[in-house]
């Protein structure tokens, strides 16, 4: 555990969120850390390791946040830490071009280069920018496609999360739907008014919006799959419609690839989609999360002539100081690296047992629930079907998810503390992490079914 220089180190999660709380608005540097719609005090970590966390007070959890999504192959993964340690040693940043940027490119760049089933080869991107967090990537992508239009208006899909940018806060998913606020204050109405938000999977709504604005949006921006709001995938052949539709008025489609990118496939949804049979093609790509291989980087790809218009080369300005880190880039190449083939046929195996051992579980106690599916991504959701759109998502039995979050952690497994948050697995969770998912399950299925919905 990290030791506080003052000597006054906390010694339990109480005490730590209690000094937190202090110094910290509501004690977290991100909302959704706050256990606000669960309740309860949140755990502090002290490690992680393969498919566990350790809290401050040395208690092992079987870990289903997977950092939000970077831990692609489980914690303090040895040849990750061991490509950090290397890149610290060479120094921790130097504000210029160093070779390790240009391998994650070529890395990720050849990652979405597919030949299909028609034997034609297709090429998510061409060119790359890295940047530091997932915000500034989709940020950047609507920047970019606002200057390559000369257009106003971005549509988003209500439900969505694509960071914390003013453009991007109306009806998103993730803390802003955990808390129940449609979006943010400090978002100017002028801001507010060039996203025009439109419900998820509705192709008549897609149709509209570019039937009433087509020739002033210069881009419809959309999870690859939705994860946000709890796990929504789209309808097949959605993101190909989005694509043609956006392309028919001359605007662009963003895919935002930093939840599901080199997870769900090892090209990402694209490449799910590809092999399924539903080719789309996304003009801009936004990545985060296992690309830094769990340090703070993202990227944003597309065609070159789109990508060509980024400063110094075009006149869209997009800059940062950390941007390609050498630390950064070397643990993401690592990560990368080490997600082969057996990876990917791994995490959805993984996936389905817990998903289908907790199901089971929830049946057994007569608790009404389905879990959701976007690749090896899942969710549960405490009502009869799948929902198509976050209106749907909203419209569960939310009340319960409370009571069953809090027995999982008790009996020893660490989910999202939020009903609309997509679970994550790991190539490092084993049979025995399963297990142990598992044994758990069976309790919180039975707090789950004992829940009512508070009195109002
Ligand atoms: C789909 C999606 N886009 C963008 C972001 C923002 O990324 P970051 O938190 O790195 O700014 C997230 C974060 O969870 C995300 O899930």
């Amino acid at each position: 555990m990290t030791r506080f220089l003052s000597g006054r180190t906390p010694a339990t999660n109480s005490e730590a969120f209690e000094r937190a709380l202090a110094v910290t608005p509501g004690g977290v540097n991100s909302p959704v850390r706050a256990f606000r719609s669960v309740g309860g005090t949140p755990v502090f970590l002290a490690s992680g390791r393969g498919p566990y966390v350790t809290d401050i007070e040395g208690t092992e959890y079987v870990d289903l946040v997977g950092q939000w999504g970077p831990a692609l192959l489980g914690h303090a993964h040895p040849d990750v830490i061991a490509a950090a340690h290397a890149a610290v040693d060479r120094g921790l940043g130097f504000g210029a071009a160093s070779t390790g940027e240009v391998e994650l490119a070529e890395l990720v760049i050849d990652r979405l280069t597919l030949t299909g089933p028609d034997g034609i080869e297709r090429r998510g991107i061409e060119k790359l920018r890295l940047v530091s967090t997932g915000t500034e990537a989709t940020m950047t992508a609507i920047r970019l496609a606002r200057g390559a239009t000369g257009r106003p208006l971005l549509v988003k899909f209500a439900g969505h999360y694509h960071g914390h940018s003013d453009s991007l806060l109306s009806e998103a998913g993730s803390g802003i739907a955990t808390l129940g606020i449609p979006g943010s204050a400090g978002i100017t109405a002028e801001t507010a008014a060039q996203t025009i938000v439109i419900p998820y999977n509705d192709e008549d709504a897609v149709a509209a919006v570019f039937a009433a604005h087509g020739d002033r949006i210069a881009a419809v921006i959309t999870e690859a799959a939705a994860a946000n709001m709890g796990v929504v995938p789209p309808k097949p052949g959605f993101n190909k419609l989005l694509a043609d539709t956006a392309h028919a008025h001359g605007a662009l489609l963003i895919s935002d690839e930093v939840m599901t990118g080199f997870r769900s496939t090892a090209a990402g949804w694209w490449g799910l989609e590809e092999r399924e049979g539903t080719p789309y093609d996304a003009d801009l790509t936004t990545f985060g999360k296992i690309i830094g291989g769990g340090l703070p980087l993202a990227g944003l790809g597309g065609r070159t002539e789109l990508l060509d218009l980024l400063a110094p080369l075009g006149p869209v300005y997009q800059a940062g100081t950390l941007s390609g880190n050498p630390v950064a880039v070397a643990t993401g190449a690592a990560m990368l690296g080490g997600a082969g083939p057996e990876v990917y046929e791994h995490l959805p195996r993984a996936a389905r047992a817990i998903g289908d051992g907790l199901s089971a579980a929830l049946t057994a106690e007569g608790v009404e629930h389905v879990v959701a599916w976007a690749g090896s991504q899942f969710s549960i959701f405490f009502r009869a079907d799948a929902p198509q759109n976050y209106a749907e998502a909203q419209d569960q039995a939310t009340w319960r998810f409370g009571p069953f979050f809090h027995a999982m952690l008790e009996h020893g497994v660490s989910l999202p503390p939020s009903v609309y948050e997509a679970w994550f697995v790991s190539a490092a969770h084993d049979d025995t992490a399963i297990g142990r998912v598992l044994a758990a399950a069976v309790p919180a299925a039975r707090a789950a079914a004992a829940a009512r919905p508070a009195v109002p």
